[in-house]
């Protein structure tokens, strides 16, 4: 009797685990807005909405680019500052990419053309806000771009600031090995003698590299000379920087000036995986260091370029939500929501494409049982991210910035602050709050690209909007 019973229990069990297995394996190809459950946010979706809107329709302008880019992806084996040579793959032939600026106004066109990446490429600018139709997610907003093929971007860059680009397809194996760059748009009038170098640090090979520089590098700068050091961090974990001998402004973040920055010095800069910040100073007489804390790899500058890194000392981290002055927010923690969202980060056993683990979770599910968050255009939407796990998620929201509201229940203080790469640490909790002012289907990710790849993604669309790509096996499309 017993035996019985107790062969019963087990095959209940076993059902019950067939059944998770079954239910969790994809499909060969799928549209990413199939898969999940519509989360409306407790607001209301107009009949109209149900129109059919492409996200390939909802293109950058036409006209003739102000100026025009061309990139390459192809494999290359990379020297290094210090002569190691990396195989890579690379825009141009280098890691990172060329740096592209271009000034606030200008019509961008980027052609990418892919040489002899298999895997395939794409180009997301991330933090720029363009039409959906440009935003190169593979499977999303284009199909990945194949060995000799070729995808033109276009857009008016209107954000003055610091973004970066990097590609969208494979992007967890593939930005790690080498396929980005800086993207800067500056303001329509800006300093002639101001030094402006934009310091993508990443990764490569398992050695931190400023650029291509894995290790010191050496500038002469003029004493009295205004410095504008435009810091990305292309890595996916959260990187620390030093800036030595002088006190510094952090006048940018994620590409939006802060409002009323004060000189800080010996505070260590802690930037997200993906995030940007923009520090400013005016040459002293005596060498400054800007440095990756712990690593021997930074920029020396001093008069006469000879100066080797000085010593950092480490002080406490800046915390964006004490720093600089409160400014006017076009909302805010008393503003009435159209919509209000959970983004709940959490890990479970269970089976993610049929493989069994322990997976991350959105809102209590694995991945593809997630949320969809709709919005229809205009709304104002508030998002609470909360990290139930013991890693810290760098959260990216495509093609909008949010305003952080408030950070475990306490209101942002300092200057206000957008973001599109915010860090949320175990058992952080954040209010985040965004206007739905850009039509499409949009990634909401973690930019640890590896736990994007694990199933912490899902997406946010606009009511009416959907997508002729597909992901999935039997596509080419594989956007983490
Ligand atoms: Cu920087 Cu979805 O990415
Ligand atoms: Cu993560």
């Amino acid at each position: 009797m017993l035996a019985v019973v107790g062969a019963l229990a087990v095959a209940g069990v076993l059902g019950v685990l067939g059944l998770a297995w079954w239910d969790s394996r994809l499909p060969g190809t799928y549209a990413v807005m199939d898969y999940g459950t519509l989360d409306y946010g407790g607001g209301q979706v107009a009949a109209h909405a149900h129109g059919g809107v492409s996200t390939a329709d909802l293109r950058g302008p036409g006209g003739k680019p102000d100026r025009r880019f061309t990139l390459t992806a192809r494999k290359a084996t990379v020297r290094l500052a210090s002569g190691r040579t990396v195989d890579a793959l690379t825009f141009d032939g280098r890691v990172p990419g060329p740096e592209l600026r271009v000034r606030q106004g200008d019509l961008v066109e980027v052609t990418l053309l892919n040489e002899d990446v298999e895997r395939g490429v794409s180009i997301h600018w991330h933090g720029v806000d363009v039409p959906n139709a440009e935003d190169g997610v593979s499977g999303v907003t284009q199909d990945a771009v194949e060995p000799g093929g070729r995808h033109v971007y276009r857009f008016r860059a209107e954000q003055v600031g610091t973004f970066w680009y990097h590609t969208h397809q494979s992007s967890a194996k593939d930005v790690r090995r080498g396929l980005f760059g800086a993207f800067v748009i500056e303001p329509r009038e800006d300093d002639p003698d101001m030094l402006d170098l934009a310091l993508v640090a990443h990764h490569v090979g398992g050695v931190a590299a400023l650029n291509s520089a894995d290790g010191v590098s050496r500038r002469s700068v003029p004493a009295g000379t205004p410095v504008r050091l435009r810091i990305v961090n292309a890595d996916g974990t959260p990187q620390r920087f030093t800036v030595a001998g002088t006190r510094f402004r952090v006048v940018a973040v994620d590409g939006t000036d802060l409002n009323g920055p004060t000189p800080i010095e010996n505070r260590t800069l802690e930037l997200a995986g993906g995030g940007r910040y923009d520090v400013t100073f005016t040459m002293p007489t005596e060498t400054v260091g800007f440095a990756i804390a712990d690593e021997q790899t930074g920029l020396a500058l001093s008069p006469d370029g000879k100066a080797g890194l000085p010593a950092a000392s480490a002080g406490p981290e800046l915390d964006l939500a004490r720093y600089g002055r409160p400014g006017t927010t076009p909302f805010g923690a008393s503003t009435r929501f159209d919509r209000t969202f959970t983004f709940e980060i959490g890990r479970k056993p269970g089976f993610l494409d049929g493989r069994p683990g322990m997976h991350w979770t959105i809102n209590g599910g694995i991945f593809p049982d997630v949320p969809v968050f709709v919005v229809e255009r205009g709304d104002l939407v508030k998002v609470t991210i909360a990290n139930d796990t013991g890693s810290v998620h760098p959260m990216h929201l495509h093609g909008h910035h949010v305003l952080v509201l408030s950070r475990n229940g306490v209101a942002v203080s300092g200057s206000p602050w957008w973001s599109d790469t915010l860090d949320v640490e175990p058992d952080e909790r954040y209010d985040v709050a965004f206007r739905a002012d850009n039509p499409g289907l949009w990634m909401d990710h973690c930019h640890n690209l590896p736990h994007a790849a694990e199933g912490l993604t899902m997406h946010l669309v606009y009511a009416g909007v959907s997508t002729p790509f597909t992901v999935g096996g039997a596509s080419h499309n594989h956007p983490e």
